[in-house]
């Protein structure tokens, strides 16, 4: 049996840090996926190859940590393709592990696969991640952002405007120390660190408001409160980077963009602009696509 799953990156367009405070979020899932291709069967274990990844190898922990979740004992042989920039802050992890998930024959509502990828990204990585990730690309509806309640893990699609871009730009900078300060700033939130507890609790004003003003139509005040997102995961989260501040800085004060924000965990990584389109001669146009699915079994 042959079957091929593909799961696509997401983009944080506004709500981060506040999801494993049981807060908001609103993710998109992107037009930039992982491709996964498993021949059940073979050997004696699963072996799965890709050219994408370089010498990097350490996504198979990311593969292992799944199998051992959804389908312990599989066996066979396959190939991970894929489109997305690993390590960008693109959710690359999350895309491999419903894909490879999907690919050994997971079968479940949405929020079962990004309990069983949230659980395989914990173990593989260490890093006590929420669960925006898996879910934004397990329950992607296409044209749409997701406003996620992390309390009930409700998910409301949010529809995308035509007339406006999604531009994510690579500040340059690896994030290499994501893990280990994403679990320091947990820690800080749940001791009850007054900054930290502000930042969640502004950050999910901020998301209803934002919500609200894609769906009104009010471009400039959805990126106002990028900005103002921005300002408080640099300082109130302390997630930022100068280099990424100096980057949505630029980026706010370029003509026709509305505004801009670090998006994911922070320490380096993507900006996410809104933008009029044409305005942004630089980074890439993404556009809220479906969710993660098998495509092909015979
Ligand atoms: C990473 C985690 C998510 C979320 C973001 C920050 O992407 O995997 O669960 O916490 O950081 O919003």
């Amino acid at each position: 049996m042959r079957r091929t799953a593909i799961a696509p990156g997401r983009v944080n367009l506004i709500g981060d840090h506040t999801d494993y405070a049981g807060g908001l979020v609103l993710p998109m899932a992107i037009d930039r996926q992982t491709t996964v291709t498993v021949d059940l069967g073979a050997g004696d274990t699963l072996r799965l190859e890709s050219e994408d990844a370089g010498d990097d190898h350490e996504w198979h922990r990311y593969v292992d940590a799944v199998v051992a979740e959804v389908a312990p004992g599989t066996v066979g042989t396959g190939t991970v393709q894929t489109t997305l920039p690993v390590g960008a802050g693109l959710s690359s992890s999350a895309a491999l592990e419903t894909a490879v998930a999907l690919a050994v024959g997971f079968t479940g509502p949405p929020i079962e696969l990004a309990l069983a990828c949230q659980r395989a990204e914990q173990a593989a990585s260490g890093v006590p991640c929420g669960i925006m990730d898996q879910l934004s690309i397990a329950a992607a509806v296409e044209g749409h952002a997701l406003r996620i309640d992390c309390s009930t893990n409700q998910v409301t699609p949010v529809p995308v405007p035509d007339d406006v871009e999604i531009v994510v730009v690579h500040s340059g900078q690896a994030r290499t120390l994501a893990g280990s300060a994403y679990a320091e700033r947990r820690a800080q939130l749940e001791a009850g660190d007054p900054r930290r507890v502000r930042h969640v609790e502004t950050e999910n004003q901020r998301v209803v408001a934002f919500s609200d003003a894609l769906a009104a139509g009010d471009l400039t005040a959805a990126g106002r409160l990028m900005v103002e997102s921005h300002a408080s995961l640099r300082d109130d989260y302390e997630v930022s980077t100068e280099v990424l501040d100096d980057l949505v800085a630029r980026l706010t004060a370029t003509d026709g963009v509305f505004g801009a924000r670090l998006t994911g965990a922070g320490f380096g990584g993507c900006v996410v602009a809104l933008a009029t389109p044409g305005a942004l001669g630089e980074g890439w146009v993404v556009r809220p696509a479906g969710p993660a699915r098998v495509v092909s079994e015979r």
